[in-house]
């Protein structure tokens, strides 16, 4: 495996994954839909949270969904039985290391994993090989820099940055999101273009008040107190008083901001 995953693999990140997919799913993947008869490869499908959602929204389409985690893996092949979805099938392997030919399928799906690689851009160039000439790479990422609010809080920065110091200490990035252009050019994708999908929560939308900021972006930097607190990044008072303050945004007159960055690239003929 290339790195530590930063976030776990207990249930709650399980949790917060799927209440992540849900709320996004328009944003992120309103314009994704691959044709029937195609083959897509999902590359660090965890528990399935967006396999889902691609694989009802191209019931034409196979995928092949891979994920380094036996447990995720597991998590997600109960997920898609649930759901009666049939057209995707799971494979335990490395993303550097995957067991199949050059040129196999269509199209290559990435969504939040680059973030947590030691070397992403080696293994977006991996990932371009396997697909045929002409086919696409989609690859979606966060950016934590991208996390403004109001009210403004020290402390609530302070807790977000220990989440990207400790994700750098792992091995990844939680700023990547700004960086997706220069890997996608560098990995070899031809025609790439770089949509930014920004994320707008006020007391008027209450789902993405409860799905984002609460349960999708505090549940993320709430789940690394422990962590963050024994790597000596800061102390526990002045973490707890960062939750509470990105609780905060979350009354009727806060509100959060964040940006999620698509790329898509294609394999030069
Ligand atoms: C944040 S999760 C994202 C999962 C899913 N794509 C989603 O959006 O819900 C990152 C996933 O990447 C997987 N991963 C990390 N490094 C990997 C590697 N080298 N090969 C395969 N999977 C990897 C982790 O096991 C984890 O399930």
């Amino acid at each position: 495996m290339d790195t530590t995953y930063v976030h776990g693999y207990h249930g709650r990140e399980a949790t917060r994954l799927s209440d992540q997919a849900q709320t996004l799913v328009d944003l992120l993947h309103g314009d994704t839909h691959y044709p029937a008869g195609s083959t897509v490869l999902e590359a660090g499908c965890g528990v399935g949270a967006q396999t889902e959602t691609l694989a009802t929204r191209s019931p034409g389409a196979t995928f092949a969904s891979v994920d380094v985690s036996p447990a995720s893996l597991a998590e997600a092949r109960r997920r898609m039985a649930g759901a009666g979805v049939e057209n995707v099938e799971f494979i335990q392997a490395d993303i550097l290391a995957l067991p199949f030919a050059p040129a196999s399928f269509d199209h290559v799906f990435v969504c939040f994993v680059l973030e947590h690689l030691e070397r992403p851009a080696q293994a977006l160039g991996k990932l371009r090989e396997l697909i045929r000439p002409g086919g696409t790479m989609t690859v979606i990422e966060g950016d934590h820099g991208s996390a403004y609010f109001h009210p403004r809080s020290d402390a609530a920065q302070v807790a977000i940055d220990c989440q990207v110091q400790l994700q750098r200490t792992a091995g990844g990035n939680a700023l990547i999101g700004r960086e997706l252009y220069p890997l996608m050019v560098r990995s070899g994708l031809a025609d790439v273009t770089v949509s930014p999908r920004p994320v707008y929560v006020d007391a008027s939308r209450p789902a993405m008040v409860d799905g984002f900021t609460r349960r999708t972006f505090t549940a993320m930097v709430g789940g690394i107190r422990s962590d963050a607190v024994a790597a000596g990044l800061l102390e526990e008072g002045r973490f707890d008083e960062g939750i509470r303050d990105l609780h905060r945004t979350t009354e009727d007159d806060g509100v959060f901001c964040y940006t999620f960055f698509k790329g898509i690239g294609r394999r030069a003929g």
